[in-house]
């Protein structure tokens, strides 16, 4: 049975990396940080499966800053795959607090990778890297030439995409110095019901559940053109996978060829509930009103403009197709009608809960 090291799954790309490495028969084993808040509800179901009774699945305090623990874990876990998810991911988050998620992305990193070397598994643990899109900064959308592959300039624009780069390079480094197995995977958006909720695609989906039930009045957002390329988490997770199970570490674009602007987002989120929205300009910014009801649903809220921002960005994702043979199952549309049923069941059966208690809620269920 084969051993992983996941640097945290108590989010989304954990969770679902946790589910699939253990349906392929791997010993799972996980880190989480002491919180004083409970928050496993993504991860509690996979200690229900029938399946985990045969197979393993391992739980480890832990600490990206903490090198000592990190030294002492892989020592004594010894993995044969270590997968490198844990950060502080959030772009506006990582302006307000640029020195922790140094210490978390990049330095976090490092000590990983020295925890390899100081357990002397540089020559049989292959280490994985959660890359991102965004270390490339600007793209010229005339100019489809400009397409980001993985050898292109990199020019990352905030606190958290630097660290990521350096957790990149630092990652390549240890590669060419020490020819240990590290693959980088630089990734784009990707989302589900089970995405933090401050990032944007969640947030929507949220609100539109809330504004549906009657459970909050307006939406506020910030860059309504912004473009991602979203896409759905565990589509992402396979690939995350099959980048170890290659003969030679490499660095790999995963992308999906498609953009759309936040704007389509919440444009397919409302159509989800029935309610078509309609856009007016007021003298300093937009809102968007239910061309049923004439009621404001969406408007904008400079609170979360970012000092830096990254609008649009196009990636090649060529090498993984070809190389991994990686191709994504779900479509964007599929993703945002998944997350704005999965965001309606949720709170609704918080209102049920609020409203009658535990009784009801097990009906229900
Ligand atoms: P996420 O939802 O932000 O989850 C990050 C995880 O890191 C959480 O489980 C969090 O634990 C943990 N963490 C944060 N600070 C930590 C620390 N100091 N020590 C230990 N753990 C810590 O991220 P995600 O969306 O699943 O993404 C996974 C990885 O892929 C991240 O590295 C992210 O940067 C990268 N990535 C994601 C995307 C995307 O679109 N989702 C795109 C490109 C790259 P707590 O639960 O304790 O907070
Ligand atoms: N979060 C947020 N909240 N974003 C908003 C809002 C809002 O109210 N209004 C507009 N946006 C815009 C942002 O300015 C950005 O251009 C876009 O929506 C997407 O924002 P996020 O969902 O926060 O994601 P991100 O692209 O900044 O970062 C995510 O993807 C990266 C990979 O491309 C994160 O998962 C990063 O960790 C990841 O590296």
């Amino acid at each position: 049975m084969k051993k992983a090291l996941i640097t945290w799954i108590t989010w989304q790309d954990g969770s679902y990396l946790a589910e699939l490495l253990i349906e392929k028969w791997y010993e799972v084993h996980w880190l989480k940080r002491r919180s004083s808040s409970y928050n496993t509800e993504r991860i509690d179901h996979i200690y229900e499966w029938p399946e985990i009774k045969n197979r393993k699945l391992i739980l480890h305090y832990s600490d990206m800053t903490d090198s000592a623990n990190l030294i002492k874990l892989v020592s004594e876990i010894k993995p044969d795959e270590i997968y490198n998810l844990a950060a502080q991911s959030h772009v506006w988050v990582s302006f307000e607090i640029p020195e922790y998620t140094t210490n978390c992305d990049a330095m976090g990193t490092l000590r990983l990778l020295e925890a390899i070397r100081v357990a002397w598994l540089e020559k049989t643990c292959k280490f994985y890297q959660a890359s991102t899109s965004e270390l490339f900064g600007w793209m010229d959308y005339n100019r489809p030439e400009s397409w980001y592959n993985e050898n292109s300039p990199m020019h990352p624009r905030s606190p958290y995409w630097c660290a990521k780069l350096y957790a990149m390079w630092i990652a390549r480094n240890y590669k060419e110095s020490y020819w240990m197995f590290c693959s980088n995977w630089i990734l784009f958006n990707h989302e589900s019901p089970r995405r933090w909720e401050t990032f944007v695609t969640r947030k929507i989906t949220m609100a539109v559940a809330k504004i549906k039930l009657w459970l909050q009045e307006k939406l506020y957002l910030w860059n309504l053109d912004a473009k991602r390329d979203w896409w759905h988490a565990k589509d992402y997770v396979e690939a995350m996978r099959l980048i170890l199970q290659q003969d030679k570490p490499d660095d790999y674009v995963i992308a999906t060829w498609e953009s759309n602007t936040v704007r389509d987002f919440v444009n397919w989120s409302f159509e989800e509930v029935w309610i078509k929205l309609e856009w007016k300009w007021t003298w300093i910014d937009e809102k968007w009103y239910d061309k049923a009801t004439w009621k404001y649903l969406v408007e904008v809220d400079p609170k979360y403009f970012r000092p830096a921002e990254v609008d649009f960005l196009l990636w090649d994702s060529s090498k993984a197709r070809n190389v991994l043979w990686w191709n994504p199952k779900y479509s964007v549309r599929e993703l945002c009608s998944e997350m704005v049923k999965s965001d309606i069941e949720k709170f609704r059966k918080d209102e049920l809960l609020k409203a009658h208690g535990f009784e009801i809620l097990n009906q229900y269920e």
